[in-house]
């Protein structure tokens, strides 16, 4: 039988995501190059793996024998490498990471010691949102994934290595933002700039007024922190965002942090793995490094901002 490991994990993503599109995006391939690979999957075996329902592409029944087999294959040939990757310890290996999009403000420099100590390290870095860290998580897919706060609902060991405050955000010329401990009633009556669905900076602000009985009038939803720096600076409303992705603006003074009463929300950055997971040597070390020095590279953020704008000045 001619099936390969490519054709396999092409249709666990397709299968995952229901969609020849979305696989292709998760894998950086064209769709017609997916739905080839997922085509001669089927001709070698001879039968059909997925079903057209509305816009979903679902697995058949035999798809589904298929995504079992292919999830035990792949599994099967990681945890091979896995085990030859321990035998040459730190000298070469694979270490795959998913974080949440707010930690790629401290993550990389982090990485950068570590790739520096150990060269032969290749890493695969993946930044989406909370959500899809959770579920990247719970199908252990990661050595390690990192998120804003704890994981809820998985049976996961996670472990907390620096403060992840959230805070809210105004133009420096908007009306809050020369007021001292601004009730939440008072946040609660301005347009806000949220998040996508899924993420847990949106989660977090949403609870906090939640539990106020408050609601959020939201102007726009956006998908990235940037964008809601760019919506913020442009005066379309607040924003809430992680501490951590403002120390470029801060140094610039582009946004105030508002004095709400109740914030900054105290979170905590964490680094999970499924519960039971066989760690790599190489996992093991990075895990180290992070307990060890994420707490600094977070501080250190600020300063290397100031560094940054002064550089630009010159
Ligand atoms: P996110 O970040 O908003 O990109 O999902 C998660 C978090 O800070 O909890």
């Amino acid at each position: 039988m001619r099936i390969s490991l490519r054709q396999l994990s092409v249709f666990l993503s397709v299968a995952r995501h229901q969609s020849y599109t979305r696989a292709a995006e998760e894998l950086n391939l064209t769709q017609p190059a997916v739905f080839t690979q997922v085509k001669q999957l089927e001709d070698s075996l001879g039968v059909a793996l997925l079903d057209r329902i509305g816009k979903r592409m679902q697995p058949t029944d035999a798809g589904r024998v298929v995504v079992e087999g292919a999830r035990e294959t792949l599994d099967a040939v990681e945890r091979m490498e896995m085990r030859l990757a321990d035998m040459r310890g730190l000298r070469e290996g694979r270490l795959t990471l998913a974080i949440v999009s707010t930690a790629q403000y401290f993550l990389p420099r982090l990485l950068g010691q570590f790739c520096d100590a150990n060269p032969g390290i290749e890493v695969a870095l993946t930044v989406t949102n909370r959500q899809a860290v959770l579920a990247r998580l719970a199908a252990s897919e990661d050595d390690l994934c990192i998120l804003g706060t704890p994981p809820e609902g998985l049976d996961v060991v996670a472990r907390a290595i620096a403060d992840n405050p959230l805070v809210l955000i105004a133009r420096p010329d908007h009306p809050l933002a020369a007021e001292v401990n601004i009730p939440p009633e008072r946040v609660a009556r301005e347009p806000f700039l949220l998040r996508e669905r899924g993420s847990g900076t949106r989660l977090t602000v949403e609870r906090f007024f939640r539990a106020r009985g408050l609601t959020l009038p939201m102007r726009m939803e956006l998908g990235s922190n940037e964008a809601i720096k760019q919506a913020v600076i442009g005066g379309l409303g607040l924003g809430a965002l992680s501490r951590d992705t403002l120390a470029l603006e801060g140094a610039t003074g582009a946004l105030k942090v508002l004095d709400v009463a109740g914030f900054p929300l105290l979170r905590q950055w964490q680094v999970a793995y499924p519960r039971g997971k066989h760690l790599s040597v190489v996992a093991e070390a990075f895990l180290d490094h992070l307990v060890a020095h994420a707490r600094q590279a977070v501080e250190a953020g600020p300063a290397i901002a100031r560094i940054a704008k002064e550089a630009a000045q010159e």
